[in-house]
């Protein structure tokens, strides 16, 4: 363990992550025809073109397990350094027993039990919150100078219907420290909560949320231009922002993407603010042609058609620059619920070189719904050579758009199987999951066993997969071996 260190801590922030997704998605344009839809309604309307999704044998303990030890193995970190480890899920098995206390387990072996932090639940908020304890922790005088690691996992199934396709499943771990590559901006942080029932899980025997779709998309642009107006003012009192734009004082904007379409949708409502907020939008060229919203309110434009064409048209440039590079996993995965937004920062960390990532201001948004919501600011440091500790950050994180090809698709028919057995099954006990562990990714852990008490057992694929006796033989004969 390490020892106190003096005085308080400096640059704290994430000094690894890592993603695990599932294995296996169905694709959103044979989705559209098998469920109905018009033709580019998931794909060009709501923005996705994958989802990843998981069969009986995955669920949130294991999801969580396969991303920590991803994490700990890939960024050689021991067990034995973490102080604070924090889940935000809202995929609940259990009400009472944590995720975090399965994740224990995995500190068995180095015998490390003196670790603070439980789960946090609040839709697709749980993991920020989580984010925000073991930064609050580190700033505190009970840190002992050891490392936090949150994690934030979940697996996002709707009923069949029109919000099925906005599923998706994922874990992100991410371990926070002082001295980190990628640093909170101290007092940059904004929040906006309120009691609302737009998306809730009131039944506890099904996965399924009960979901007002249009309430959601609502709900989430109002906690936006609410966080919007307090982050500016902090911005403004460190001096970050100094004239009336938002939009210009970040290289990133990084939003919980439920869809990839609201995000854009987001962009353009950070410009709107922008505009509303500029004493002289007349003298900015990117304003032109906008004049006639000068008196339109915030708060009667949620849906209104004419300001969001006309701001999403505005601000495409600066969409494509500074959010698009995030949407990579959204896209390619749908809403992990709290992983989702720590998705969209992987994927913008791996959009370009190590270089052009050093020094960069990022903004986040994070939206769950019930709701909560903040908006903060991350920099990335300057140092980005090869010995930094960026550098080994981004490298780590070099395998994520190969796991995303190598994934296997499923057709719609089998995914909505697979639906109707997790929903048959889902708190079953005892309980065997049925589906096979051939697909997984090697080194995943999977739910072997569900007793009658509810215990359940997990085991790990094995990280080099036993090389496959057909494929071997057609190797031979190619080669031309008897
Ligand atoms: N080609 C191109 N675009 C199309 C087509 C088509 N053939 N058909 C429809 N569209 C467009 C629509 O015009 C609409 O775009 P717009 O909103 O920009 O006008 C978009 O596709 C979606 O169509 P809708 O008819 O609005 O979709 P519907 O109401 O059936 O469902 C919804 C969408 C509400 C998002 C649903 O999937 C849902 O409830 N999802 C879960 C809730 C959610 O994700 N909420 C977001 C925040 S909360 C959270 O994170 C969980």
């Amino acid at each position: 363990m390490s020892s106190q260190r003096d005085g308080w801590p400096e640059n704290v922030g994430i000094v690894a992550i890592e993603v695990y997704f599932p294995a296996q998605y169905v694709d959103q344009k044979e989705l559209e025809t098998f469920d109905g839809a018009s033709t580019g309604k998931y794909t060009i309307g709501l923005g996705q073109e994958k989802m990843g999704f998981c069969s009986d044998n995955e669920d949130v303990n294991s999801l969580c397990l396969t991303v920590v030890q991803r994490l700990m193995e890939r960024n050689g970190v021991s067990y034995s350094d973490i102080g604070r480890l924090e889940v935000g899920t809202e995929t609940i098995l259990d009400k009472s027993k944590s995720v975090k206390t399965v994740l224990m387990q995995l500190f068995e072996s180095c015998g490390n039990t003196n670790i603070e932090g439980i789960d946090t639940t609040n839709a697709c908020y749980g993991g920020t919150s989580a984010l925000f304890n073991a930064v609050n922790w580190i700033e505190s005088s009970y840190w002992d100078g050891r490392k936090a690691l949150v994690v934030a996992g979940d697996i996002a199934v709707y009923a069949s219907g029109n919000a099925r396709c906005t599923g998706g499943a994922g874990a992100i771990a991410m371990l926070i420290g002082d001295d980190a590559p990628l640093v909170f901006e101290r007092g940059c942080r904004a929040t906006h909560m309120q009691h609302v029932y737009d998306f809730y899980k009131p039944n506890m025997d099904s996965e399924y949320p009960v979901v007002d779709g249009k309430l959601s998309i609502q709900c989430y642009l109002h906690a936006l231009d609410k966080c919007y107006d307090i982050i500016s003012h902090k911005l403004e009192s460190a001096e970050i922002k100094t004239g009336s734009s938002l939009l210009d004082c970040a290289d990133a904007f990084v939003f919980h993407s439920p869809f990839c379409k609201l995000v854009q949708k987001s962009v353009a409502r950070i410009m709107f603010n922008d505009f509303l907020q500029d004493p002289h939008p007349e003298q900015r060229q990117i304003f032109t042609g906008l004049d006639a919203f000068r008196e339109f309110k915030l708060e009667d434009t949620y849906f209104n058609k004419q300001v969001e064409t006309a701001f999403m048209t505005a601000s495409r440039t600066e969409f494509i620059k500074k959010t698009e590079p995030s949407l990579l996993l959204a896209k390619q995965i749908g809403n992990m619920y709290t992983p989702s937004v720590y998705g969209g920062l992987v994927s913008f960390l791996i959009s370009r070189p190590v270089e052009d990532l050093a020094d960069c201001r990022i903004i986040l948004f994070s939206y769950g719904s019930g709701l909560a919501s903040s908006m903060y600011s991350l920099r990335v440091t300057k140092d980005f050579s090869p010995q930094s500790d960026l550098h080994k950050l981004v490298n780590n994180l070099s395998d994520v758009k190969m796991r995303l090809d190598r994934r296997k698709k499923v057709a719609p028919e089998i995914f909505d199987n697979l639906m109707k057995l997790r929903e048959t099954t889902h708190h079953k006990a005892p309980y065997k999951p049925e589906s096979s562990i051939a697909h997984l990714f090697p080194g995943t852990y999977y739910l072997f066993d569900v007793d009658d008490k509810h215990r359940r057992k997990y085991k790990r694929k094995p990280l080099t997969e036993p090389v496959d006796v057909a494929d071997q033989l057609s190797q031979n004969l190619h080669l031309g071996s008897s």
